[in-house]
């Protein structure tokens, strides 16, 4: 099983993000998922504490989680409507579940969590062996930022406030990142660093290809907004043959 970076503490103050839970943010996403679901059940790879499965689960579309942090998946379960979400413990590169979805998603920069090439290809391979024909897996994931990466320099801000400072530091020779939380919490300092590996659509495309996958839909939100060589982040959408 790869390590828990969602452990108690993280947990803990994981729904206290204010851009994340914002309604604003939650709604365009639900409604993306739920119309590509249709009538069919979904899978989420990493549940967390069911930021989008239970209001997905609430718009009638049922929901089944995969995730590794016993501590995310108790906070989706004292949540209402929390306990009648399936949710099984394990690593979603590899954890079979029971059943054929209609669709499978991945959100918020969780394909990154896996840290090798060889993690995040499997992925591919274990969603498309639960997909029904014609379902379809989406991603929500930054576009790499090494654009913005001056020459030689290896640390990005991507938080930076009187409380809460965030430094991604890029590996680029290994295609990782280690990304830095420094935080105040009730008068306490706390260091929180996590490693990701980054990877580019067209790595995802190939991964999806190779999964049997092919792609469908790239916007740069959910609310399908174009996506540009501006774009910062994308949803991607592939589809498994019908
Ligand atoms: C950034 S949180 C996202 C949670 C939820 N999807 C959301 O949008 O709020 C990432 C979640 O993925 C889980 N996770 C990370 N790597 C995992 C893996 N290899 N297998 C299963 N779960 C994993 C973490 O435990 C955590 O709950």
């Amino acid at each position: 099983m790869p390590e828990d970076y969602f452990g108690e503490r993280v947990a803990a103050r994981y729904d206290d993000d204010p851009v994340m839970f914002d309604p604003g943010v939650v709604g365009p996403t639900v409604d993306f998922l739920a119309g590509l679901a249709g009538s069919g059940a979904a899978l989420e790879l990493g549940i967390g504490t069911g930021r989008i499965a239970l209001p997905l689960t609430r718009r009638g579309v049922p929901v089944h989680g995969i995730d590794l942090s016993e501590a995310m998946v108790a906070r989706l379960r004292a949540k209402p409507g929390g306990e009648e979400i399936g949710v099984t413990i394990g690593d979603f590169a590899s954890t079979v579940v029971e059943g054929a979805f209609s669709l499978a998603y991945l959100v918020f920069n969780t394909i990154m969590n896996l840290t090798t090439q060889d993690a995040q290809v499997a992925c591919f391979q274990n969603v498309a062996a639960h997909l029904a024909p014609g379902g379809c897996f989406v991603i929500e994931v930054g576009v790499p930022g090494l654009q913005r990466l001056p020459p030689g320099e290896i640390f990005q801000p991507f938080t930076v406030t009187p409380t809460r400072l965030g430094f991604d530091e890029y590996d680029i020779a290994a295609q990782g990142l280690v990304s830095h939380h420094y935080s105040v919490v009730d008068g306490s300092f706390t260091v929180n660093s996590v490693p990701f590996r980054y990877v580019w659509p067209a790595e995802l495309d190939l991964m999806a290809r190779i999964a049997g996958l092919t792609l469908r839909e790239r916007w740069s939100g959910w609310l399908r907004e174009p996506f540009t060589s501006d774009s910062t982040a994308h949803v991607s959408v592939w589809e498994k043959p019908a």
